[in-house]
């Protein structure tokens, strides 16, 4: 999915369900040795699938080699050259990566298709928004969609910017009939980042929204 929705010089692995099973490196094992059953396997599905999109990218990595440790806010250490991001929700999991050649950041993300609860709405999305999703009878439908979204943004502004973005310091603007959106972040962003407006692509399918953003 993600594959169509990204540039072409991005790697993409949907995990398979081994990947769910097979446990990863020690030192990657460590950080979930406490968690509960349902994190340590998407964990696993997350990290399995980097590797192969990894592998993908570069027919010389090695995947045996290379851990992808989590950092301080959770975001993965990927080698210095990539930029990447992975996405889970009830058994999808997805991990897509470029060059920083090619790439600077990315981000997706992947969500169940239900509307937005609707007592979060004023946490998620801008007066702006709440604006336009009145406008639409299936508004918590797109709000979802907006969740998605701003998720993909923070995880493709955070590795440049390693600051925290709230949801309601970027606003969207979604484009339905093309699947497009565009973000603008309400706040002073980085040097690093070059630009307060962000913009990425999504679908829709019969349970999930699907989300990415790349710079
Ligand atoms: C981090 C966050 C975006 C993850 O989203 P989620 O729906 O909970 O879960 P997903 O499965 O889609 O993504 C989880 C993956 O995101 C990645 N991730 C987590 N924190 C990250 C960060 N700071 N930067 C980049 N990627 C990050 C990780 O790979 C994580 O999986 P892993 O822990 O197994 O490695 C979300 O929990 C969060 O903190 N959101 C608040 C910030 C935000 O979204 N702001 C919107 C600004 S417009």
């Amino acid at each position: 999915m993600f594959k169509d929705l990204l540039p072409p010089a991005t790697a993409v692995c949907h995990a398979t369900s081994k990947m769910w099973e097979t446990t990863v490196r020690p030192d990657e094992e460590a950080h979930i040795a406490n968690a509960v059953e349902k994190r340590k396997r998407e964990f696993r599905a997350g990290r399995n699938a980097a590797r192969q999109a990894l592998c993908q990218l570069d027919s010389q990595f090695n995947p045996h080699t290379t851990s992808l440790l989590p950092g301080e806010k959770r975001q993965p250490l990927w080698p210095d050259h990539i930029a990447g991001a992975i996405t889970h929700s009830a058994d999808q999991c997805y991990a897509a990566v470029a060059l920083k050649s090619n790439i600077k950041s990315l981000g997706i993300d992947v969500e169940e298709s239900e509307p937005l609860q609707s007592n979060i709405l004023k946490m998620i999305c801008t007066p702006e928004e709440i604006k336009w999703l009145s406008s639409l009878k299936d508004g918590l439908f797109w709000a979802k969609l907006i969740f998605s979204a701003k998720e993909s943004i923070y995880k493709t502004y955070f590795p440049i910017c390693h600051s925290y973005l709230d949801f309601l310091e970027a606003t969207l603007e979604i484009d339905r009939a093309n699947e497009t959106f565009s973000a603008t972040i309400l706040v002073d962003t980085c040097d690093t980042l070059g630009t307060q407006t962000l913009e990425g692509r999504f679908t829709i399918t019969d349970n999930f929204v699907y989300t990415a953003v790349w710079l």
